[in-house]
C-alpha cells in the first residue's frame, strides 16, 4: 500500500472508532531535535544502557550517572513539540483522541497541549531523593553540571524517571492497561515496540479487537505481526497529514 492510500485507510478507521488512544516512543521527538534510543548515532551508543540506565549504577554512583544526564540534558533543553505532538494534540481536542501513554520523558506532549498523557517511564522534570522520597519540580533540570541534592537529607537527587531495575508508576501502567483494554483504535507512534511492559500496550489492545495503526520510518518488531495499517515516514509529516483526512 503507497502512502496516501495507507493515511487514507488510517482515517477511515479512526473516523469509524469510538476510542482511539495513542502509545508514542522516541522517534516523535526526533523532529524536535532530540536523537531516540536504538537508532544509529542514539545516546545508547555512547552510553552501554545495561550500565547507564539501570537504577543500581545510580545507586552505586550517582555522579556518574549525572554525567549521561546532563549529555541527555543538553540534547534536550532546546526541544519544542513538533507538527506531529501538535496533531496529537489536536485530535484530543477534537474529542477523537481519547489518551496518549508515551514512553518519552520530554513533556513535549504537554507543550504541544495534549492534557491527558499518561507518562509511562515518568518525566525528567521533577526530581526523587532515593533517601528520603523528596521530590520536587525543575523548571530547567540543568543544575550547571552539578549533580543536585536533596534540600532535606543532602543526598544526590534522580530525576523522577524510570531507570531498567525499577517498576513502571503502578498508576500509569494500570491506567495504560485501562485504556489498552477500552481502545478501539491505537496509534503507535515512533517507538521500536521493544521495552516491555509498553511494548505489552499494542497487544492489550489488540486482543480486544482494536485496529493497530503503526507509524514510524522502519518496520518494527509488531509490523509483521499484530499491525494492520503501517503508515511509513516521519511524523512530523505523517501525522498532521493524517489528522487532515480525519476531519476532512
Ligand atoms: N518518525 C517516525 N519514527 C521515527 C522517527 C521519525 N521522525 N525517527 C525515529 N523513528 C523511529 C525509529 O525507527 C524507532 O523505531 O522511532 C523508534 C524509536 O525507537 P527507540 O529508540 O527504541 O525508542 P523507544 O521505542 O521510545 O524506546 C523505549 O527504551 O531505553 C528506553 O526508556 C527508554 O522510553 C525508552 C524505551
Amino acid at each position: 500500500m503507497d502512502l496516501e492510500n495507507a493515511l487514507k485507510t488510517a482515517a477511515d478507521i479512526i473516523k469509524k472508532s469510538n476510542y482511539l488512544i495513542a502509545l508514542t516512543g522516541a522517534g516523535i521527538s526526533v523532529e524536535s531535535g532530540i536523537p531516540d534510543f536504538r537508532s544509529a548515532g542514539g545516546l545508547w551508543e555512547k552510553y552501554d544502557p545495561a550500565v547507564y540506565a539501570h537504577i543500581d549504577s545510580f545507586r552505586r554512583n550517582p555522579e556518574m550517572i549525572w554525567e549521561m544526564l546532563f549529555d541527555m540534558i543538553d540534547l534536550t533543553k532546546n526541544a519544542r513539540p513538533n507538527p506531529a505532538h501538535i496533531a496529537l494534540a489536536e485530535l484530543e481536542k477534537k474529542g477523537i483522541l481519547k489518551a496518549v501513554i508515551t514512553q518519552n520523558i520530554d513533556n513535549l506532549h504537554q507543550e504541544a497541549g495534549s492534557l491527558n498523557v499518561i507518562e509511562f517511564h515518568g518525566n525528567a522534570h521533577r526530581l526523587e531523593c532515593l533517601e528520603c522520597h523528596y521530590e520536587e519540580p525543575v523548571e530547567s533540570p540543568d543544575f550547571g553540571r552539578k549533580p543536585p541534592r536533596c534540600p532535606q537529607c543532602g543526598k544526590i537527587m534522580k530525576p523522577q524517571v524510570v531507570f531498567f531495575g525499577e517498576m513502571i508508576p503502578p498508576d500509569a501502567l494500570l491506567e495504560s492497561q485501562m485504556l489498552a483494554n477500552s481502545a478501539d483504535a491505537i496509534l503507535v507512534v515512533g517507538t521500536s515496540a521493544v521495552v516491555y511492559p509498553a511494548s505489552s500496550i499494542p497487544y492489550i489492545a489488540k486482543q480486544n479487537r482494536a485496529k493497530v495503526i503503526e507509524m514510524n520510518v522502519e518496520r518494527t518488531a509488531i509490523t509483521g505481526s499484530i499491525t494492520d495499517v503501517f503508515i511509513q515516514g516521519k511524523v512530523g509529516h505523517t501525522l498532521p497529514r493524517l489528522l487532515e483526512l480525519v476531519c476532512s
